[in-house]
């Protein structure tokens, strides 16, 4: 086996050991504390799988860097880097909505190279590995190849921040009557993998970490999709575009005459 596929799997591992448990906790648990803003929740059981996570990978990977949204920050020697966002979607999570997902990319000398997003609600588990293409349960899946962007379904996100919100919510005035419509599921991971797997054409966010999208990246990229930030470069976290190669470049396009990165 290569290494990106060993470590698909024991990402895919690692996520089997907190979907369940994550769960069982979905809409009956408490607000721990707040990040961002006042309206950006945390629960325990999002500090829980982390640890969870995290303490599995180290013994497995001890001299692996392993960065977590709820503040893991191991650092390595391998040259391999874990990167976890152990319950994307914590508000869906927190309201018992089911779009939350568990999010673990794994980078090489900084490359991503293999990504697993599992939905606890709907058992899903998507992966992907570098050259090794897409799945989700086993099956393979592919991004659409809509005709125009004007008949394409776009998912989008909004930032805890109200004053990037302003911003955002102009910009969506603007792309609305370009589209055929939008939708918020709430979970960037989730967006991504409704990219890979055709559930909606495009996805775009501003304000993002790398931990919401690492292994969204590699997942659309390998059901054949394109990913940029709003530079056309690869995404580092802040700005990601996920569309079918057919509409990238309109949509980038679009997103840049808007400004779509403005605070
Ligand atoms: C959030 C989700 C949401 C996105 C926010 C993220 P969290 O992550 O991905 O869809 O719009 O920008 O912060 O806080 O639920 O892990
Ligand atoms: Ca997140
Ligand atoms: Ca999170």
């Amino acid at each position: 086996m290569n290494e990106a596929i060993d470590l698909r799997e024991l990402a895919l591992e690692a996520g089997r050991l907190v979907s369940s448990e994550i769960k069982l906790h979905a809409g009956q648990t408490i607000e721990r504390n707040t990040k961002s803003s006042p309206t950006d929740i945390v629960t325990d059981i999002d500090a829980w799988a982390e640890e969870k996570i995290t303490d599995f990978l180290t013994t497995k990977r001890p001299k692996d860097e392993i960065v977590g949204e709820e503040g893991t920050a191991i650092k390595g020697t391998s040259g391999v880097k874990w990167i976890i966002d152990p319950i994307d979607g914590t508000t869906n999570f927190f309201y018992g909505l089911p779009g939350y997902t568990v999010s673990i990319g794994v980078a090489v000398d900084e490359e991503i190279i293999a990504g697993v997003i599992m939905n606890p609600f709907s058992q899903e588990e998507y992966a992907a590995a570098l050259n090794e293409g897409a799945t989700c349960n086993g099956s393979p899946i592919t991004v659409n190849t809509p005709r125009e962007l004007s008949q394409s379904l776009l998912s989008t996100g909004f930032s805890y921040l109200p004053k990037k919100r302003e911003n955002q919510g102009k910009v969506l005035v603007e792309v609305l009557p370009n589209v055929r419509d939008i939708r918020r599921s709430g979970s960037a991971a989730y967006d991504l993998s409704c990219v890979a797997s055709g559930k909606v054409d495009a996805y775009f966010e501003y304000g993002l970490n790398i931990w919401d999208i690492a292994a969204g990246l590699i997942l659309v990229k390998e059901a054949g999709g394109k990913v940029s930030d709003l530079e056309g470069n690869f995404p580092s976290g802040d700005f990601v575009i996920a569309a079918s190669p057919s509409i990238h470049t309109h949509l980038l396009n679009l997103l840049q005459t808007l400004s779509a990165d403005e605070v």
